[in-house]
């Protein structure tokens, strides 16, 4: 009796989930680009072949999309994949996508971009190559006007609800990663590598986005490892290494009109390691447009010879002379910093350098717990530098606080 009731326990519960698995609203059709005319021999391109694949997957109606790229080598020019798209579509990449060496084989600015879309999931343990290193060597525009326009690896626009996991991106021409408009995105185990020299390769941009998460992620480039341009809100980076590189960078702002604010920023558990920044906001002299960067926190991190730690820079110019360099002080409002438990060594003696606007002054800095300790072999213990900054500092304070 007992093993009839069994019997029709496990029957019941089988079909339970054959009912279950087969609803169509969970039913994946996968499209494995290789069964779909793509070549992985490294030399054909594979991007009519790939977009034609998107364009079956976005237009299903039903079920799940999945786009596989199996081990392999499958060259790639520039290619859009463009929604809106009627179901979830999962792009999974275990090969490697390729790039053309040649930037001018590159007629876009992103070599890989997708738009307009919802539900998109990035995965797997394959890898995008930029080959950006013939083009590192083009990137001049500093000097010269005719420089080329190089392509970023792969860029969002107008995408929510989406993730990226674990993918690695190699040696991008410009940066690896650009967000534009995206909201609710997840970027997660992803590796991103380029030389510590390589011109203009940040890691991860984002500019007017909300609600993005960074976390186990490791980042070594020739740029900011991770950019936070105008408009974007509720970022939150965790687990973050990063090095070699110009650290994570909120800016620059207020060089354009119709820049907006930068808010609500969570920056925790991270390691610094050789970069030239750690914690960085960089503002231009005498903005065009005036906005708020508030509600920061930067927690537990630790900075292994980096040669700026803490740097505010309210007078950020690269390469000066600067046209409104006489044209007074950044309109940026930089205000509710809390800096808790920062350190390690820095490269340079300043270790902390807060260095804010005359007319719109940093207020409410708090610090919290900082040890940064001086490695250079000369020069003696670290210093903190402050100009119009008003805050508070509490517990272990190394260098000693400059606040008012
Ligand atoms: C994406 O999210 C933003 C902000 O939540 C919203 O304004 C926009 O309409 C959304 N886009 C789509 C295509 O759902
Ligand atoms: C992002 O991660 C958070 C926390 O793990 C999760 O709640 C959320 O659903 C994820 N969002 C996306 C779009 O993957
Ligand atoms: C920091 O970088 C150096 C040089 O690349 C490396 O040898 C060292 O292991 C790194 N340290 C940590 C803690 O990652």
């Amino acid at each position: 009796m007992v093993c009839i009731a069994y019997a029709f326990k496990t029957l019941c519960l089988c079909l339970f989930f054959i009912v279950v698995a087969s609803r169509p609203t969970v039913k994946t059709k996968v499209f494995n680009v290789q069964r779909h005319g793509s070549k992985p021999d490294g030399k054909t391109d594979n991007a009519n072949a790939f977009t034609s694949v998107w364009s079956r997957a976005c237009a299903r109606r039903s079920g799940r999309s999945k786009i596989y790229v199996p081990k392999g080598t499958f060259y790639l020019g520039g290619v859009e994949f463009v929604g809106p798209c009627k179901n979830p579509i999962e792009f999974v990449i275990d090969g490697t996508l390729l790039a053309s060496a040649n930037p001018s084989d590159i007629k876009q600015d992103t070599w890989i971009n997708f738009r307009y879309i919802n539900d998109l999931s990035i995965s797997g343990f394959g890898t995008l190559d930029g080959q950006g290193k013939k083009s590192w060597p083009l990137n001049d525009c500093n000097k010269n006007s005719n420089c080329p326009k190089l392509a970023m690896t792969m860029g969002f626009a107008f995408v929510n609800n989406s993730n990226i996991k674990d993918i690695t991106s190699l040696n991008s021409k410009m940066g690896h990663f650009n967000f534009f408009s995206v909201h609710h995105f997840n970027i997660t185990g992803v590796t991103i590598t380029a030389p510590g020299d390589s011109p203009n390769t940040d890691g991860i941009k984002m500019g007017s986005c909300s609600n993005i998460r960074i976390s186990n992620t490791n980042i070594g480039t020739g740029d900011d490892c991770i950019a936070i341009l105008s408009g974007t809100t509720n970022l939150d980076i965790s687990n973050v290494k990063c090095g070699p590189g110009h650290g994570i960078s909120v800016g620059s702002l207020g060089k354009n009109k119709d820049e907006k604010d930068v808010k609500d920023l969570t920056v925790r558990d991270i390691v610094f390691n050789g970069t030239s920044d750690g914690i960085r906001i960089k503002t231009w002299e005498s903005s065009a447009s005036k906005i708020l960067v508030s509600n920061f926190v930067y927690e537990n991190i630790q900075m292994i010879d980096v040669e700026k730690p803490i740097n505010i820079d309210q007078k950020y110019c690269p390469h000066p002379p600067c046209e409104h360099a006489q044209k007074g002080e950044s309109h940026v409002q930089i205000q509710d910093l809390k800096l808790k438990n920062i350190y390690g060594t820095s490269k340079n003696k300043v270790a902390v350098n807060l260095q804010c606007s005359k007319s719109f002054p940093c207020k409410n800095v708090k610090l919290i717990d900082i040890n940064l300790k001086h490695n250079g072999l000369k020069g003696g213990p670290s210093i903190a530098m402050c100009e119009n900054v008003d805050g508070s500092a509490s517990g272990k304070m190394v260098p000693k606080h400059c606040l008012n």
